[in-house]
């Protein structure tokens, strides 16, 4: 069994637990906390930029230098390149923190998703060895599971918001090649629309 860990978000006081499987930035937007400004989700846009105060953590190798060797000598990480290795104390910094009007509120999400779906399946979702993503009918995201967070880097893109729209005009399950941002890799997903009743109320992807 893997080892849970916390990690402290300051100055917001938000605590979350990651695993040392997949980076920081990848629990948190699973959880619905998008916090800091992430572009890219692949070391290359130092959106994502803080700074550990207090734990250990291990690094992956950053595609290209976005910190130097002197910043993270000083503690500065980038959460899509960091894993934990104990718990954390890291500081959300000015530059990358979203102020409160650019962060959605993942309660909102999880309450509109269960709404939607069911507790059940909304649940469920996260132990699904596929990837699912549902978007609602206005294109926000309500369920990113691991699977999908892992696939898409945890963010997904336009591109994805553009074909569920396409599911929920067509309202009939069909394939799709999605390109993932910004690596050019494509996807194979089915997509099919989420009915209530006879209408189609949120879009859903399955990467199998
Ligand atoms: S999100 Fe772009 S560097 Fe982390």
């Amino acid at each position: 069994m893997t080892l849970k860990r916390t990690v402290r978000f300051e100055p917001l006081g938000i605590t979350i637990e990651c695993e040392a499987t997949e980076p920081i930035l990848h629990y948190a937007l699973r959880q619905g906390l998008r916090l800091v400004d992430t572009r890219c989700a692949e070391g290359d846009c130092g959106g994502c930029k803080a700074m550990v105060h207090s734990g250990q953590i291990h690094r992956v190798e950053q595609p290209r230098p976005i910190l130097s060797a002197a910043e993270q000598a000083q503690g500065h990480v980038l959460l899509c390149r960091t894993h934990v290795k104990s718990d954390l104390v890291v500081e959300l910094l000015p530059g990358s923190l979203l102020t409160p009007s650019q962060r959605p509120d993942p309660f909102d999400r999880h309450h509109a998703a269960e709404k939607l779906l069911g507790p059940f399946i909304v649940a469920a979702a996260d132990h699904l060895s596929d990837g699912l993503l549902v978007l609602d009918d206005q294109g926000r995201l309500l369920v990113l599971n691991r699977a999908a967070a892992h696939l898409l880097h945890g963010d997904p893109s336009q591109e994805i918001t553009a074909v569920c729209r396409t599911i929920l005009e067509s309202a009939l399950p069909q394939t799709y090649q999605i390109t993932c941002a910004p690596n050019g890799r494509v996807l194979a997903a089915i997509g099919f629309p989420v009915m209530k009743g006879h209408h189609a109320v949120a879009s859903a992807l399955l990467f199998p």
